[in-house]
């Protein structure tokens, strides 16, 4: 079964925790969470505190996506935030295997990212290492934006090397995922799929969230 993460990036902040509860109910898997700093991405949004507000909400998995700079420098902090997987950009970590074992030994779920440009080359030893691939499919920073459609052979390129390992971390798709290409996105390999403003922008959530899982699923 393929899995939904809402990203509350495109929630109404102003009722983070409400959000949380309304998607919980409408169906999704897991909550994403966009951390972003300003320096490794022009965007500003949340840091452990909120997130720590915010975990009582659900009793979901929390999917922390940091974008941020030198991240090796807050694994404990969200870690004790409540995240279950921790996934960090291959372009901001300049010690990644190091960062990794930081996200094992605080026992959560490591997870890799990689930005449009970046190639699939840079992960291939630590493939086998990690529990979830991220790939991005917008340039990170902002939600709605539309999805890049060269990522379409980046997913599958990824899910043939996944394919071939014994422990196999999960495959996830992060931005411009909409109702009209989540069965091709579904199709190329990945398990997990991220949408923000395709969940959070329209106002029925189950209705979306079912009709998302079953384009997902029919793939
Ligand atoms: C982009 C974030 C995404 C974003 C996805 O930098 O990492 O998680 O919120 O939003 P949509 O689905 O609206 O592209
Ligand atoms: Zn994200």
């Amino acid at each position: 079964m393929k899995m939904i993460a809402p990203s509350i990036l495109s929630a109404d902040g102003g009722r983070l925790s409400q959000e949380i509860q309304a998607v919980e109910k409408a169906g999704a898997d897991w909550i994403h969470v966009d951390v972003m700093d300003g320096q490794f991405v022009p965007n500003i949004t949340m840091g452990p505190a909120i997130i720590s507000a915010v975990r009582k909400a659900t009793k979901l998995p929390f999917d922390v996506h940091l974008m941020i700079k030198n991240p090796e420098n807050y694994i404990g902090a969200f870690a004790d935030a409540g995240a279950d997987y921790i996934t960090v950009h291959v372009e901001a970590a300049s010690h990644l295997h190091r960062t990794l074992g930081l996200i094992r030994k605080a026992g959560k779920k490591a997870g890799v990212s990689l930005n449009p440009a970046t190639p699939l080359c840079l992960v291939e030893e630590i493939l086998p290492e990690i529990d979830l691939l991220l790939i991005m499919s917008v340039n990170p920073g902002f939600g709605g934006q539309k999805f890049i459609e060269s990522s379409l052979a980046k997913i599958k390129k990824a899910a043939d090397m996944i394919a071939g390992l014994t422990q196999k971390p999960l495959l996830e798709v992060d931005g411009g995922v909409n109702l009209q290409n989540i069965s091709s996105i579904a199709g190329a390999g990945a398990d997990v799929l991220v949408a923000g403003a395709a969940v959070f922008g329209t106002p029925d959530y189950a209705q979306t969230i079912t009709a998302l899982k079953a384009a997902a699923n029919r793939a």
